[in-house]
């Protein structure tokens, strides 16, 4: 078998996913089935961008699975603030790990990285591009919570136009039968065309409204999203805009009984704390389940998912 990368959620067939989120199930249920597989493996996390939840989920899933860990959590303390490539780091650190899961805020790196070195590369977020293992995440929390993936209203609210966790959620549920979108944000801040034409061309039904509160009635699912600043040119913007959105109990009040609210967090002010412990909020539910799907990720790409008995 050749060297299997995860840029994109589309490198993913459906099936696949299938298979990736039964195998995730069955690691939550048997941990100790899955405690030795990736011994004498070696997991590089190379993030030249901030983050909590992937790097360190990255890091958990490994060590769960028996596995080593080595890495750098920001350009500055690797040999990159000396000028150094992408491609001659990622090439450098292939030679000490057996899987690379890279961070950066250039679209289209891990691209670049995945064509110099010869171990898998997973994209563990690219810029305002893609974030294919938090779409896993995603649909891992969705499936749990509501036993399917196919038929269901979805809100995505806040920074539509550089979020790349909504691009690839809804690159991913397009897959899916008679799932609709309703895209809540500013006029700033809208869904890219092309994520627009993706969903035209799958027949899948989309509208866009301001308000979260025209938006919630109707709702199975509201991914809620952070303005995020490291995004904007101009700081005035990014004021104007970063508290457009704050979902409390009040706005919860006309919300269905079974909503599951999502947020890739971090979260800043979108999400009032009040939320956190309204049943319907399933955010840290969703960060734990990022661990579980980068377990069965990494052993789909080391190819030993079928070597657990
Ligand atoms: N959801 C997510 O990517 O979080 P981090 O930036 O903390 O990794």
């Amino acid at each position: 078998m050749g060297i299997r990368n995860l840029i994109n959620i589309t490198d993913l067939g459906t099936d696949e996913l299938f298979q990736m989120m039964n195998l995730a199930d069955d690691i939550i249920e048997n941990p100790s089935k899955y405690s030795e597989t990736c011994r004498g493996k070696t997991l590089g996390t190379l993030f030249f961008e901030p983050s909590t939840r992937t790097r360190l989920s990255f890091t958990a899933a490994m060590m769960e699975l028996g596995g080593n860990v080595l890495g750098f959590s920001e350009a500055a303390s690797s040999s990159a603030a000396k000028g150094e490539s992408v491609s001659d780091t990622v090439r450098t650190v292939g030679c000490y790990s057996h899987i690379i899961a890279m961070r950066h805020p250039k679209e289209g790196a891990p691209v670049v990285a995945a064509d110099r070195t010869t171990v898998p590369i997973i994209n563990a977020g690219d810029g305002g591009h893609f974030h294919p293992t938090q779409t896993l995440t995603d649909l891992l929390t969705i499936r749990r919570e509501k036993k399917r993936l196919d038929n269901m209203v979805i809100g995505v609210c806040g920074d539509l136009k550089f979020g790349r966790t909504v691009h690839s959620l809804i690159g991913a549920m397009l897959r899916y039968e008679n799932i609709e979108f309703v895209l809540i944000s500013p006029v700033e801040l809208k869904i890219p065309q092309y994520v627009k034409d993706a969903m035209d061309k799958a027949n899948a039904k989309w509208t866009e409204v301001r308000t979260l509160e025209e938006a919630m009635p109707r709702l199975d699912i509201l991914y809620m999203t952070r303005v995020q600043k490291e995004r904007f040119f101009n700081e005035e913007d990014y004021i104007r805009l970063k508290d457009t959105y704050v979902l409390d109990l009040k706005k919860l009040e006309v919300a269905k009984k079974d909503l599951t609210i999502l947020h890739p967090l971090p979260r800043v002010t979108e999400i009032s704390t009040a939320v956190d412990d309204d049943p319907r909020a399933k955010y840290f539910e969703q960060a734990l389940c990022g661990k579980y799907i980068r377990m069965a990720l990494i052993l789909t790409l080391l190819g030993l998912d079928k070597e657990v008995k």
